[in-house]
């Protein structure tokens, strides 16, 4: 797939190694949020920005998601996902793998290389008001 300058998120120096970067991609007429973050050896994967266990809640919530021990963790209930993989080793969801998006690296900089989804910018995709990640409890006490 050709790289075009419309699809470029960043620059690889850009994308913490400790943490994720938060973009924002159009699928069709929807905005999706997504995660770039960077391993130790210089690659970049990129993935939706939800938790396999309940699906509303993001990983990074505009200031990068928590890296543990290389994973990526969900504040929700502790599940940690492989970065390189996507694939959740631990928690409510252990066995099941994060939604990847296909990105490509070419003179330092990060670029979107998949057809499903078009780069929009850098950053939360505005769709998520403040108590976004909260439920509501109908517990009756
Ligand atoms: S919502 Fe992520 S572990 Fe439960």
């Amino acid at each position: 797939m050709e790289l075009d300058e419309d699809d470029r998120i960043a620059a690889v120096e850009d994308v913490p190694t400790d943490g994720t970067l938060l973009f924002t991609v159009r699928d069709g007429f929807d905005r999706e949020e997504a995660v770039l973050t960077r391993l130790s050896d210089g690659s970049v994967q990129a993935f939706r920005n939800y938790c396999m266990h309940w699906t509303d809640v993001r990983l990074d919530k505009g200031s990068g998601a928590t890296v543990r021990d290389g994973e990526i963790v969900c504040q929700k209930h502790g599940a940690t996902f492989e970065r390189d993989s996507g694939y959740c080793d631990f928690g409510p969801c252990e066995g099941s793998v994060l939604d990847r998006i296909d990105v490509a690296v070419a003179d330092g900089d990060v670029y979107l290389a998949d057809d499903d989804y078009e780069f929009e910018a850098l950053g939360p995709s505005g769709e998520h008001d403040l108590s976004s990640g909260s439920r509501i409890d109908f517990t009756g006490t």
